[in-house]
């Protein structure tokens, strides 16, 4: 190649990298299979080595990280980055629009509305549509030059789209990192034994100061514009004019920045109000973290006039959601046994409000759990409470951790041990080598499981026996009234009437509700039972697929594994619930009480014939592809399985069949060939 064509080779290169990069990372649309995009950028880095020359800084290639600082420049804002006023309530949003109504002297305001970012702020420049130099905020007149780590961030434009730039632009947004590409991030920390991050924040922070660049390149960070801090000197005449931030903003995305898809103009105080709610529901939707909303003044001119107050806009607030994530002190590690035994580690913490509400528990999951995180009494932690999810503690605040003596030595506590045996019942404790979950063996001698599993029995989406709560099931139990589900039937008003606060009318209250559960659905009735690994969906699969309680509790392992979506270990479990004699006892004391159901549509399983078969296929078949067979057979209730065994019942044999063929014949399984197996699939 010629000279020239060897440069255009390299712009063309160039440019379309960044093309896909932008497909990728504004619009979440590759264009592109990844192996292609490394092609090219293969290409390119082949091309540059042989031309250093022609090597320029707003290449991609440059994204890959040059070598480590020893500490990182300072950089001055001369616009400086301010920080935002926050609102916590709709009046404070309320008390916002009415001092920028009032300033402005205006009835109604549009406001350009946008996420709040949990990341962190830095400032991009750009030189004739080049990016020169990233800094962060620092105290917001002086940042830390981070511009060899901000390339690296492949959101982040090297070089501005189209040819109509500014000779100046700053552009000002948050740098973060996805939710799911964190845990992938620190599931494989996890794996390696580095460091893991406590939130994405945190592992953003920690990304953008790292003195190497090549590690910054390791670390999946993502680029979010919000606002242009200056533009100075169209090349192009007339220059483009601006009136709305919103503009601004569109604006910005024909640049190349990436921007956030929920932006929207509203008007007045109600619109505020609707945005915010809007945000709130959608939150936990979007692939990143937001810690609130942001409130600003569309019209650029009226951002102008409104300007500034010490450290922060007139122009615009932040409407702040709950925080999610709160310190406080772990007061003791207590175990919780639930429904199946399963032993739950749960911390109890000095009331914290976070999320919305205070809290004073969470859940540590299971022992693995405690020992990796190292919980211990005394201990300052990091609570989460995101949405419904119940509180968790994401971390210990290890400076924090009482010590023996005051200058360190041994941590006051030891670490956490899982009690050997359940702390209710005083059964033996055991967790089976390839499980998390630790289990209590009681069974139903455990107060605490059976406690649980009429709390199941009977809530709404069970038997919905409504008024049957935490306080009334711990007095039944504990005062040995009953025993089993079945026992709630037989409760008369003297049983009762002697309970705490059970007045004789809530008595009867208890007892009309208990009557009215008895007409229920098949469903649901299995859900009640509280098997393991029986949800609600597996419970209404099996009502429909076996029809009628009897028929359930005849089938074996293998014809419960034919329903849908169910699998061996399902099917295990239900086998193991049924194997148990007093288990159907408590069955048949239930249907005896007068539990009942309609008889339900007729069973799936009598329109599939070949429910319980299982096939393998192997070889070329003349007319079918293997996905066809496969279908075929599966939809008519058959199985089709990788390997032939001995619970093979038919292996479907086709031109060159391999071993499985001989292992077939070993074991002398039936061998079908294709039309054999189309007569069966007829018949
Ligand atoms: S505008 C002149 N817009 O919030 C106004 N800031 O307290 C400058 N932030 O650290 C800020 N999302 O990084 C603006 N959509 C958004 C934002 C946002 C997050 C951060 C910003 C700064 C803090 C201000």
């Amino acid at each position: 190649m010629a000279a020239s064509e060897i440069g255009g080779r390299i712009a063309w290169l160039r440019e379309e990298i960044e093309r896909h990069n932008r497909a990728y990372y504004m619009r979440d649309a590759p264009t592109i299979p990844d192996a292609e995009y490394d092609r090219l950028f293969r290409e390119l880095q082949a091309q540059e080595a042989a031309h250093p020359e022609l090597v320029t800084a707003d290449s991609p290639t440059r994204r890959v990280g040059g070598a480590p600082l020893a500490e990182f420049g300072e950089v001055s804002h001369e616009i400086p980055m301010l920080s935002l006023a926050n609102a916590f309530s709709l009046e404070e949003a309320g008390a916002f629009d009415r001092r920028c109504r009032e300033l402005l002297g205006c009835e109604a305001i549009d406001y350009a509305c946008e996420p709040k970012f949990d990341g962190l702020a830095i400032s991009l420049r750009y030189e004739n549509g080049i990016f020169v130099r990233g800094a962060t905020r620092g105290d917001g007149f002086r940042g830390e030059d981070v511009t060899q780590n901000l390339r690296t961030v492949r959101s982040i434009p090297l070089r501005l789209a189209g040819s109509e730039w500014p000779r100046l632009l700053e552009v000002r947004g948050e740098v973060l990192i996805f939710r799911a590409d964190f845990e992938a991030f620190n599931t494989h920390q996890r794996a390696s034994g580095e460091k893991e991050f406590v939130n994405p924040r945190n592992a953003a922070a920690g990304s953008l100061r790292q003195l190497d660049p090549k590690v910054t390149a390791q670390r999946p960070l993502r680029f979010f514009a919000y606002a242009v801090a200056r533009l100075e000197e169209f090349g192009v005449s007339p220059a483009p004019t601006f009136s709305r931030h919103g503009e601004l903003m569109d604006w910005l995305g024909g640049l190349g920045f990436p921007l956030a898809a929920e932006r929207e103009v509203v008007r007045g105080v109600a619109g505020l109000a609707g945005y915010y709610e809007k945000m709130a529901a959608r939150r936990h939707a979007l692939p990143y973290d937001i810690d609130g909303v942001v409130y600003k003044v569309d019209c650029l001119a009226d951002q102008e006039r409104l300007g500034h107050v010490s450290r922060a806009p007139r122009f615009a607030i932040a409407r702040k959601f709950p925080a999610e994530e709160a310190l406080t002190v772990v007061e003791a590690i207590e175990v919780q046994v639930g429904r199946t035994g399963a032993i739950t580690p749960v911390a109890r913490l000095a009331p914290v409000f976070v999320g919305g509400v205070t809290v004073t528990n969470a859940t540590l999951h299971n022992e693995a759990e405690v020992r990796r995180k190292d919980v211990r009494v005394g201990d300052t932690v990091i609570v989460r409470r995101a949405g419904d999810v119940i509180p968790e503690v994401v971390a210990v605040v290890m400076e924090r951790r009482p010590m023996k003596d005051l200058f360190g030595g041994e941590p006051l506590h030891p670490g956490f041990e899982l009690p050997k045996t359940c702390p209710v019942c005083g059964s033996a404790v055991e967790r089976p080598a390839d499980e998390a979950i630790a289990r209590c063996t009681g069974g139903l001698f455990c107060p605490a499981q059976r406690k649980q599993a009429l709390l199941h029995f009977a809530s709404r989406r069970a038997m919905d026996i409504e008024g049957l709560g935490e306080k009334l099931v711990e007095q039944l139990v504990d005062n040995a009234i009953i025993k089993t589900p079945a026992g709630l039937y037989r409760l008369g008003i003297p049983a009762l009437a002697h309970l705490d606060r059970m007045a004789e009318k809530s008595a009867s209250n208890i007892l009309a509700a208990i009557e009215r559960s008895k007409a229920t659905t098949l469903a649901r009735f299995i859900y009640a039972l509280g098997i393991r690994n029986v949800g609600e969906a597996t419970a209404k699969d099996l009502a429909r697929y076996f029809g009628t309680l009897e028929v359930l509790l005849r089938a074996s392992e293998t014809e419960l594994q034919q329903a849908p979506e169910v699998g061996p270990v399902v099917a295990a479990s239900i086998a193991h619930f049924l194997a148990e004699p007093h288990n159907v006892e408590v069955i048949e004391q239930l249907c005896a009480a007068g539990v009942r159901w309609p008889a339900g549509e007729p069973a799936t399983r009598l329109a599939i014939p070949l429910a319980g078969k299982t096939f393998v296929l192997t070889g070329t078949l003349p007319t079918l592809t293997r996905d066809e067979a496969k279908d075929r057979i599966e939809a008519l209730g058959g199985k089709v399985a990788g390997s032939v065994s001995k619970k093979t019942d038919y292996l479907v044999a086709g031109a060159d069949p391999g071993s499985k063929f001989d292992k077939a014949r070993e074991l002398g399984i039936p061998v079908l060939d294709e039309i054999q197996l189309k007569e069966l699939l007829e018949s």
